[in-house]
């Protein structure tokens, strides 16, 4: 592939759109005909599902403050919105799940170690690229997650929920991808080699954790250990591939260090 054929980064604006036009274009989800939930069903997913639920609702202080000083080091206002626009739709998750767990007469989960461990990781350095990296894993994880739930249950409204997000999800590993490569693009060629290795590491271990805490729910999706594996380490491979800043043609937007030499 040559350089002109490699698709160029989506500007913020676009991510910022993107955001907008998605929020009005929600899948119906038919809460009008109840849930008709197996216990049994639930029995299997509704301990995973809290825990989950937790993950999704965030009110994103952290992650907006780390995105404004972002913004305005690169001298991108319109980042900020983008950003918003995402958080909104992940709280849109955790409504959707909040409110299938009320219907369900599941309480909701206030606190998690997995979802505790998950905002340290991203509260301790409160940069884009530490917040970006475990919130990508974590997504490439949902993708599974929630295909196995939509697999696990024929309840219209938690499979028409599944589906929304999964659609939603797509787009988030995109736009967290696009961000990193963004990040990665000045880095020395070693010092990237090594931020890789390093995701390796860390990706095993939140995949190993995702498969403790919720693998009762993953087997009944029909994910035993082996396919959840391999599931996950090909999709994010796929998402290592998009964070790759030589896939990318760099023609318009200049580099952090160009921006930083400048005095920006
Ligand atoms: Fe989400
Ligand atoms: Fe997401």
């Amino acid at each position: 592939m040559s350089a002109n054929d490699l698709p160029s980064i989506t500007s913020s604006a676009q991510w910022r759109d993107h955001y907008r036009d998605n929020a009005d274009d929600q899948r119906h989800i038919p809460w009008e005909q109840g849930l008709g939930v197996t216990p049994a069903e639930l029995a299997e997913i509704a301990e995973s599902l809290r825990a989950w639920q937790l993950g999704e609702t965030s009110d994103g202080r952290h992650l907006l403050a780390a995105a404004q000083r972002y913004a305005d080091r690169i001298g991108d206002p319109d980042f900020l919105d983008a950003v918003a626009g995402f958080i909104k739709e992940e709280q849109r998750h955790g409504e959707y799940q909040g409110r299938f767990l009320d219907m369900a007469g599941v309480p909701r989960k206030q606190s998690d170690w997995g979802d505790s461990l998950f905002r340290a990781a991203r509260y301790l350095l409160p940069s884009m690229e530490v917040w970006a990296t475990p919130v990508v894993m974590v997504e490439t994880h949902a993708l599974i997650y929630y295909n196995a739930i939509r697999q696990a249950t024929k309840c219209p409204v938690l499979r028409a929920i599944c589906a929304q997000i999964l659609a939603d999800e797509v787009k988030h590993v995109r736009f967290q991808c696009e961000q990193l490569a963004v990040l990665l693009r000045d880095r020395p060629r070693w010092l990237r080699v090594l931020t890789m290795l390093l995701h390796r590491v860390f990706f095993t271990g939140v995949t190993l954790a995702i498969w403790i805490g919720h693998r009762r729910a993953l087997r009944a999706g029909g994910y035993g250990f082996g396919r959840f594996w391999r599931s996950a380490w090909a999709r994010m491979r796929c998402a290592w591939s998009a964070m790759d800043p030589t896939g990318y043609a760099w023609t318009e937007a200049p580099s952090l260090t160009a921006l930083e030499s400048a005095g920006v």
